[in-house]
């Protein structure tokens, strides 16, 4: 199994990441890295800080002569804007933000400490993490895309029935400033972003991600913890700001008649066993079936507001406005990008836990030998 945790802050010397579980063997480019960390950072409704940072990777253990050893891999993005010198206390915190609750935990009073790691700019390891599970799952021919389909209650039309299509469309999401595939819808999203920074507000949205290309019997229905729809939906709940997860038809799905709902078997010599319809998010029963696995995940409106709300000094106790700082106001396309990386790192996981191997020979043997079975079954 793949594990991995980040370390570092958003304005100390730089983000961090160490996984482990990563088989030897396979090859790693820095390039490639780098890639996922700029669609992390790109997206209308930014902050300026996205133009300063440029982030890139620098890999300090577990890949030797572009291979990975087996051995835990460690990445490094420094960051550019580092501040040397100490900056002042702030004692306001803001709503919604993990500020105060932060602060009480940790008995802090200067909530700079707090939000120095509680800010999304931790989620520049997350993705390099995940850039290396989604060179892994290329082997095997998985991928994993996501794309933006709601911003500040405006929809792009639905995306879900389409989603063998939408492989062939999706390369050219990054391209598109909110990474939407409906045009139209795109433009009033935008204009509603306008429209929040104009009143120094903020937005939120849904993001969907789909892997194409899984095989049957990821995840598992025998333990609570091994089912793999508990952990996307925990991987991707902790995005920070992420709310709701949905699979497949999701909350719709609990409003339809079973008959409308649950996706009928059918097989042919080809194909082997297959569904025509893909409500289930190609997920039953904790382990997928086969079908491209579909999640959409609800973020909410960012909460460093420009406008600020109203708030409460720590050290005064009296009523203040939350501190105006630099900040994004709407991040949605980028949290899909953190999507992928958290998705390809349990899939990953799964990927190792049910074919193991201490190689990405080894793996891919027993991948192999596995895909061969499901045939003949
Ligand atoms: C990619 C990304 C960028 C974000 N940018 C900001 C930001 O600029 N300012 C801010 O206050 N929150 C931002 N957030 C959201 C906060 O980090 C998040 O709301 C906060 O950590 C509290 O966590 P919670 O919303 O999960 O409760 C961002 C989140 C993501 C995923």
């Amino acid at each position: 199994m793949i594990k991995f945790i980040t370390g570092g802050k958003s304005h100390g010397k730089g983000l961090f990441t160490t996984l482990r579980g990563i088989p030897a063997g396979l090859s790693i480019n820095v390039k490639g890295i780098n890639i996922e960390l700029k669609r992390r950072q790109a997206g209308y409704g930014r902050s300026r800080r996205m133009k300063i940072e440029k982030d890139k990777v620098e890999i300090l253990s577990g890949v030797r002569l572009n291979k990975t050893t087996g051995r835990a891999i460690t990445l490094a993005i420094w960051n550019k804007d580092w501040q040397k010198r100490k900056s002042g206390p702030i004692n306001v915190p803001r709503p919604g933000h993990a500020d105060l609750p932060g602060a009480i935990s940790y008995n802090q009073k200067n909530i700079r400490k707090i939000w120095e790691r509680a800010s999304a700019r931790e989620t520049a390891a997350r993705v390099a993490a995940g850039a290396v599970a989604k060179k892994l799952l290329k082997e095997f021919k998985i991928e994993i895309l996501s794309y933006v389909v709601e911003i500040g209650g405006i929809k792009a039309d639905k995306h879900g029935s389409l989603v063998n299509s939408l492989k062939r469309k999706i390369k050219k999401i990054d391209d598109s400033p909110l990474r939407c595939l409906n045009k139209e819808s795109e433009k009033k999203m935008m204009k509603k972003i306008d429209e929040a920074k104009k009143k120094g507000d903020s937005v939120g949205g849904v993001f969907e991600v789909i892997v194409f290309n899984i095989p049957v019997g990821l995840g598992s229905y025998i333990q609570w913890n091994r089912r793999l729809n508990a952990k996307l939906a925990a991987a991707v709940m902790s995005i920070q700001g992420i709310k709701g997860i949905e699979v497949g038809l999701g909350f719709n799905s609990a409003r339809e008649f079973g008959s409308q709902v649950h996706d009928e078997i059918f097989y042919s010599k080809n194909r082997g066993f297959f569904h025509k319809t893909n409500n289930a998010g190609g997920i039953e029963g904790g382990m997928s079936n086969g079908e491209p696995i579909v999640l959409r995940a609800a973020m909410k409106p960012i909460p460093t507001l420009a406008n600020p709300l109203n708030s409460v000094n720590l050290k005064t106790k009296k009523p203040a406005k939350a501190p105006v700082l630099r900040a994004d106001v709407c991040a949605v396309p980028a949290a899909g990008v953190v999507g992928e990386a958290m998705v390809a790192i349990e899939i990953a996981s799964a990927m190792t836990e049910k074919f193991g191997g201490e190689t990405l020979q080894e793996m891919k043997l027993n991948y192999e030998k596995y895909v061969k079975y499901v045939r003949n079954f």
